[in-house]
């Protein structure tokens, strides 16, 4: 008889990647910073908000499609671009073969593992994410590869700060996956045979190289070489922004936008989404949960362009709880990278499939019969939980210095 491989909640898959995945593996995926603050608030804050659902009121048919970036979507729910290595074999195009399967978008990152060619015949819903990575020429190549292979839009992310401590510890990323290397992890891997199958049976060890850093067709630089190149790079600045929104031409996304001051500047950028984000937790720990962000900024520029949320989405619920303050739709990052690694490809459709099913569910309680009904009134928000970054606030008088 088959294995039953469905899981009913994205803690159970959670749970399932780390008793499949050899231990630095499973820690890349988990990833965070400093103490972790971040990360943990992403989730809890999620915690924190009520629903007010009617007894009676609820609608037989829910409409979850909406648009993201020029985008047919069937769910508010799109895949954030990860960094993703070894977790499993078929990688980003197994990830765009289950987004595509459930109808939604795809965010590819410049350091995955697979080609974006190989990765947009899967799913050609796809938005290819940069860093500010090298000179300009650097990066219009980058892009002009993208657009090439059929990019339907691209995703700037800025927020990282090179913070490189964990208070758990960091997991040990060899520079080449070699014979040497393989001997080496040996410990890790005999203890997790699926796995090290699953590798066995491509007859090649994970690649550390990322191929959208370098030309079409060739392997592209170790990402140990891309890393220092940007670490290397001088920040960008707002014309940097304005000037690569201008060169693609298209559907632009910047990706980690938690103040209301930066959201205004990138509306002055042109930039036509922004992602409320904190890169999950990864970049300056202490930053507050993307969710505590959003009513502000949604409110100071959501008629102007895409407000996303992405940042501790664990389940179809907390897509409500984000639409209804004022999100237009959410990206995931963790929660499709355990799904991937538990199961591959099934693995992330059964992500989906808990997100459509939970939004729905909730949509039935609150009365609502499309996810574009959603408002502030479906949600309780207590006393305290937003916070509203980059607004000067009014010192009251008499206020000493
Ligand atoms: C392992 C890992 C790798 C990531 N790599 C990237 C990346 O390459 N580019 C990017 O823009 N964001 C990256 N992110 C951030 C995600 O796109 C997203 O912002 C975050 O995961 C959302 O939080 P969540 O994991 O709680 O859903 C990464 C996140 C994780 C967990």
């Amino acid at each position: 008889m088959a294995r039953d491989i469905w899981f009913e909640t994205v803690s159970i898959a959670q749970e399932r990647a780390r008793k499949r995945l050899p231990k630095s593996a499973y820690s890349s995926l988990i990833s965070a910073s400093e103490k972790g603050l971040t990360v943990a608030d992403n989730v809890e804050a999620f915690g924190e908000i009520g629903f007010a659902p009617h007894v009676i009121g609820a609608h037989d048919k829910r409409d979850l499609s909406t648009t993201v970036m020029g985008q047919d979507v069937s769910l508010p729910v799109l895949i954030s671009p990860t960094g993703v290595q070894a977790v499993h074999p078929d990688g980003e195009v197994a990830v765009a073969r289950a987004a595509a399967a459930r109808g939604t978008a795809m965010g590819l990152s410049s350091f995955a593992s697979k080609p974006i060619e190989e990765v947009i015949a899967a799913n050609p819903k796809l938005f290819f994410q940069i860093y500010w990575l090298g000179d300009r020429d650097a990066i219009t190549a980058r892009v002009e590869r993208a657009r090439a292979a059929g990019a339907v839009g691209l995703i700037l992310t800025t927020d990282w700060s090179f913070s490189h401590g964990r208070d758990w510890g960091s997991p040990k990323i060899p520079e080449k996956m070699d014979l040497k290397t393989i001997v080496k992890m040996s410990p890790e891997v005999v203890t997790k045979p699926r796995w090290f199958l699953q590798w066995a049976k491509t007859m090649r060890p994970p690649t550390l190289a990322v191929p959208n850093q370098g030309a079409k067709g060739e392997p592209g630089p170790p990402f140990f070489q891309a890393y220092g190149e940007w670490m290397g790079t001088p920040p960008p600045t707002w014309e940097d922004v304005a000037w690569l929104r201008e060169m693609w031409g298209g559907p632009f996304m910047l990706k980690g936008v938690i103040r209301v001051d930066d959201a205004k500047r990138a509306v002055d950028a042109g930039v036509s989404a922004i992602s409320v984000s904190n890169h999950g937790g990864n970049n300056l720990d202490g930053t507050p949960a993307s969710i505590r962000a959003l009513p502000a900024i949604a409110e100071a520029v959501g008629e102007q362009v895409e407000v996303l949320l992405d940042g501790g989405i664990r389940r179809g619920s907390d897509v409500v709880k984000a639409l209804a303050l004022g999100a237009r739709a959410v990206m995931i990052g963790r929660a499709y990278l355990w799904g991937l690694a538990a199961e591959g490809q099934p693995g992330v459709e059964n992500v989906l499939d808990l997100m459509e099913g939970g939004i729905a569910s909730a949509l039935r309680g609150l009365g609502k019969a499309s996810v574009h009904d959603l408002c502030p009134d479906d949600v309780l928000v207590p006393a305290g939980f937003t916070r509203t970054l980059g607004v000067p606030t009014e010192r009251p008088e008499g206020a000493d210095d």
